[in-house]
């Protein structure tokens, strides 16, 4: 099983078990089993260990040039209203004129205990800001695998919130910071829907230099 890190520095080499419970195995069972879900309980709180824990564990990320790029924003409890109001605000400003639509942005996050806003900090120049992007699209993967591995439904979501200033404002991020994702945090009480489709992934193997071109 995999353990937590030390400050020793001894690589472990030994092969995993043969019993199908190595790492990978163990992976690949917490990837497949990772859904979208919002099928949660709203009022079963998330103890803020495990939510510093996930937090820490999607900080493992690869991450180019160690910018650590990620923010966090924890909302649970009337924050959950206070982050919908925002939205609200944000939408009514920005001429929706649909009031279900600015009611249901109100009420959206009280639907799960806690909702992870996550966001990624401005690089120095446009590929930094890129790859700083990429590396919190990896911290969020790691923090879905470990709320599935820890038994949280989890739903990562984007939508007008991910744009919105205000939202990135009342999680007190700057505003040159890119919401990268709102992840829905919960305990489950029923499955996600459907079973998700999951096709072979392209996989294009190059195992010889590619032919010179010809002299002419
Ligand atoms: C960047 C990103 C943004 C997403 N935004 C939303 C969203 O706004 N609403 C939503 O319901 N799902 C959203 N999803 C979840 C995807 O719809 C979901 O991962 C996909 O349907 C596959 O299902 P699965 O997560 O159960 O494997 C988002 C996923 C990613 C990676």
């Amino acid at each position: 099983m995999p353990t937590a890190p030390t400050d020793r520095a001894e690589p472990d080499h030994r092969p995993p078990p043969p019993d199908g419970s190595g790492e990978l195995d163990t992976i690949e069972a917490v990837a497949w089993r990772r859904r979208s879900n919002l099928r949660v309980d709203p009022d079963r709180a998330i103890p803020h260990d495990l939510v510093e824990r996930l937090c820490r564990l999607a900080s493992w990320a690869p991450n180019h040039h160690k910018t650590r790029p990620w923010k966090f924003c924890a909302v649970t409890g009337s924050g959950r209203t206070a982050l919908g109001a925002a939205l609200a605000q944000e939408l009514a400003g920005g001429g929706e004129e649909n009031p279900a639509k600015i009611a249901k942005a109100r009420m959206k996050y009280t639907r799960a205990p806690l909702v992870l806003v996550v966001a990624s900090s401005d690089g120095p120049d446009e590929v930094c800001t890129a790859e700083n992007r990429d590396a919190v699209s990896a911290a969020v993967q790691n923090l879905l695998l470990g709320a599935t591995a820890s038994g949280l439904a989890s739903l990562w979501s984007t939508g007008a919130a991910a744009r919105s200033a205000r939202v990135a404002e009342v999680c007190g991020f700057d505003p040159t910071d890119t919401v990268v994702g709102l992840v829905y945090l919960g305990w489950p009480i029923a499955e996600a829907n459907a079973p998700v489709d999951r096709p072979e992934p392209f996989l294009c193997v190059l195992d010889e230099d590619p032919s010179p071109d010809p002299v002419t």
